[in-house]
């Protein structure tokens, strides 16, 4: 459904930020990109909605290089998390989370149910937050109406720039079990940035880890753990993944 081919990202400064990136992601897969501060992650997920444009390479979503399509348009086929969460501060809760279906031409009645069942998804009250501007809820509540956003649309590819860190232990499992019904029920196609390892191998259908521009190695949650290629994915899993247990490629439990 994605494809990475060659891409190269050189900043205007000169800085190498992609090296040659090559991967795929099929329909219904949840992909994480992982790694180090740094490495390019948010840089890989921001050419896909052609927020950044590489300098070499190409990325093609159904087979079409998204550098043909008009980049409106396809942003509206693409929910987006961003790293900053991004809420508009002059609109409410529920006018931030129903852009993207407005401006697709929904009822108006369909949408703010949408708006009401995304809320309630997230573990916000729709009856307390629903009219709220964003500056009167919390940091993780306002990272959970990034989510609500993204997914309100219902588009089939979503990206998510570590769209979980705000969040307290608990709500951040329940959204993770969430993400993986979706990602499972509804065959959505996501895209996944993390700095949290534990994360990464709960929710991911595959990893891809990262660093200083390059993927080091892809692959199942329990292969990466099985085999990890070198030294520094052995680091980045950590000693405590070792005896984790598996559920089909994820990752279950952990020691
Ligand atoms: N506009 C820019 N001009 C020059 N360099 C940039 C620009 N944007 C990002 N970079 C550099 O490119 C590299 C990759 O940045 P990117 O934001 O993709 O990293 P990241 O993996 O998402 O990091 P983090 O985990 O901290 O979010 C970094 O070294 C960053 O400093
Ligand atoms: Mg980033």
């Amino acid at each position: 459904m994605i494809t990475f081919e060659n891409v190269r990202k050189v900043y205007p400064d000169g800085f190498e930020a992609l090296k040659g990136i090559h991967m795929t992601v099929a329909k219904g897969e949840l992909v994480t990109l992982i790694g180090p501060s740094g490495c390019g992650k948010t840089t890989t997920m921001k050419m896909v909605n052609r927020l950044i444009e590489p300098t070499e390479g190409k990325i093609l979503i159904n087979g079409e290089d998204i550098a043909h399509k008009n980049p409106v348009e396809l942003r509206r086929e693409i929910g987006y998390v961003i790293q900053q969460i991004g809420l508009l501060p002059h609109m409410t809760i529920s006018k931030n989370v129903s852009l993207i279906p407005k401006l697709k031409g929904w009822a108006k009645e369909k949408y703010q149910k949408r708006v009401d069942e995304l809320l309630d998804l997230v573990g916000l009250d729709p009856t307390v937050y629903r009219d709220r501007y964003p500056a009167e809820l919390s940091g993780g509540q306002q990272q959970r109406v990034g989510v609500a956003r993204a997914l309100a649309a219902e588009p089939p590819i979503i990206l998510m720039d570590e769209p979980f860190s705000a969040l307290d232990p608990i709500t951040r499992e329940q959204l993770q079990d969430e993400l993986i019904r979706l990602q499972q029920e509804i065959q959505k196609t996501i895209v996944f940035v993390t700095h949290d390892i534990r994360e990464a191998l709960k929710i991911s259908t595959k990893i891809a880890i990262m660093k200083d521009g390059e993927i080091v190695q892809t692959g199942e949650p329990n292969q990466i753990v099985k085999e990890p290629k070198n030294e520094f994915v052995k680091s980045f899993i950590g000693d405590e993944h070792s005896g984790s247990v598996c559920d089909g490629s994820r990752m279950s439990s952990y020691k």
